[in-house]
């Protein structure tokens, strides 16, 4: 849970103060235009448009990538409920891929999984930790297919040098109170598309046409309310400045933790797309059942035991179940969607198998070397138990 204090306070006093809590009111010298500003200059992308919350910048990124009826859309078992509501949300239908041991979603997968009617990727950054951008992006050039990139859960990192979220055609963050930067709820749509940003606002507001007279060649569409306050747009203002040292302090402890994994053969680091950039450390073991009980110990968790994060949980998206039925995605779908548990077992069985490991980013660092030490016993007692020792 992230940092939240006095430049934040100053910030929201500054904005009650002047009594413009409306994000336009200040035009650009607001601090919602502001943040978008500064986050589109730090992420790489031309546009970035702050929304309500991540699953609202997911739906808002897919109007604005034209995604809708009769699509099929990418998505990996193993992410946050919201990625998979997303494509039903705008009238397409998701569909479930596998995901591997770094916890993303396998390229080897999609593959498998596209048909002549898929029409984007959704890559989701789990946990702090990125995907193979490299071969999604190569498999979608080769397809044809829209990389919308959920990165709600991984704000900030980077991949290969580059920030995520700016990768892909589309990317999206969320600003909920877990994540890397908070305002209780919040979201963004990245993107360097002119067009889809265009569409992007006007599907987020329908009044901030008229209220920012801004030129647009692209025709008037309905949307939904989306839009941020400036109280929002106040906090993140402040908490991009906290991003950065937050991921250097996640970054600088990551190796004195995945040390104490060092020759244990059958608990290891997970595997990790970008390792000199990582941020995050999961553990893959040989057996669920070690995996269940270190799960157990303070700052650490089984990701098989983390409810609506996996598929099997996602009982809406299974039963195919809208809150109308004509207005069901599936009837409009050009095949019959199957979610059987029975394809997916490689996510089930990297999940029943993977715990994470928390570098505790909030923790000060006499806090972190007692967790280190509770880490370093809860190991040894495995391995004695392995080795049929007492523990
Ligand atoms: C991977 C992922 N996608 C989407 C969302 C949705 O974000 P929000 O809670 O801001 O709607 C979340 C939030 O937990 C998430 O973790």
């Amino acid at each position: 849970m992230p940092a939240v204090g006095i430049r934040e306070l100053a910030n929201l006093s500054m904005v009650i103060a002047r009594g413009e809590l409306l994000r336009y009111a200040r035009g650009k010298d607001g601090y919602t235009a502001r943040f978008e500003d500064r986050l589109a200059r730090l992420i790489g992308v031309r546009h970035v448009l702050t929304v309500n919350s991540g699953s609202n910048a997911l739906i808002t990124a897919m109007a604005a990538a034209g995604i809708g009826p009769g699509d099929e859309v990418l998505v990996p078992a193993y992410t946050w409920v919201a990625t998979a509501l997303a494509p039903l949300a705008v009238g397409a239908v998701p569909v479930l891929v596998n995901i591997d041991a770094s916890l993303t979603i396998d390229p080897q997968d999609i593959e498998r999984q596209i048909t002549p009617f898929t029409k984007a990727i959704v890559p989701v950054h789990m946990q702090n930790v990125v995907c193979d951008m490299d071969a999604i992006m190569a498999i979608a050039r080769r397809h044809k297919l829209l990389v919308i990139e959920d990165a709600c859960q991984a704000v900030g990192l980077r991949y290969k040098g580059r920030r995520v979220g700016g990768i892909g055609d589309l990317g999206v963050f969320s600003f909920n109170h877990h994540k890397n930067i908070t305002a209780g709820e919040g979201g963004a749509v990245l993107t360097n598309d002119d067009r889809y940003f265009e569409r992007a606002r006007m599907f987020h507001d329908p009044g901030a046409f008229i209220r920012q007279h801004a030129p647009t060649d692209e025709p008037l569409f309905s949307g939904l309310n989306c839009r941020v306050s400036e109280l929002t747009g106040a906090v993140l203002h402040a908490q991009l400045g906290r991003l950065d040292p937050l991921l250097k302090t996640l970054h600088a402890r990551y190796p004195g933790v995945a040390d104490l994994f060092a020759g244990r053969p059958h608990c290891r680091p997970s595997p990790h797309h970008s390792p000199e950039d990582a941020v995050a450390l999961s553990v893959l073991f040989d057996d669920p059942e070690e995996a269940r009980i270190f799960g157990q110990t303070r700052g650490a968790g089984r990701l098989i035991d983390t409810g609506r994060h996996v598929f099997t949980n996602w009982e809406a998206v299974l039963c195919k179940r809208s809150f109308h039925e004509r207005m069901n995605p599936h009837q409009w779908a050009h095949r019959d969607i199957t979610y059987r548990v029975e394809d997916y077992q490689a996510t089930l069985d990297i999940l029943s198998r993977t715990c994470r490991v928390s570098l505790g980013a909030q923790y000060p660092a006499p806090v972190m070397l007692l967790q280190k030490r509770t880490l370093r016993a809860a190991i040894a007692r495995l391995s004695a138990q392995r080795d049929g020792a007492p523990a």
